[in-house]
């Protein structure tokens, strides 16, 4: 599994980092990123819960 944040999309809510913070991070102006793109097998459920709680559906699970 593979996760990719949106740039243009993200207004830098952070829930991404606060529900998984293995897999996201926040850079400098607090935007998310994702830290791990390619997601451990035991992160899958949490990655796919922080997705699910953008609010700007910036995030990309593939
Ligand atoms: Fe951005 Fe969504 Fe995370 S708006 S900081 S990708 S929760």
């Amino acid at each position: 599994m593979k996760v990719t944040v949106d740039p243009d999309r993200c207004e830098g809510h952070a829930r991404c980092w606060e529900i998984c913070p293995e897999v996201f991070s926040l850079d400098e102006q607090g935007h998310g990123r994702a830290a791990a793109p390619e997601v451990p097998a035991e992160l899958e459920r949490k990655a796919a819960e922080a997705a699910a709680n953008c609010p700007e559906r910036a995030i990309t699970v593939s």
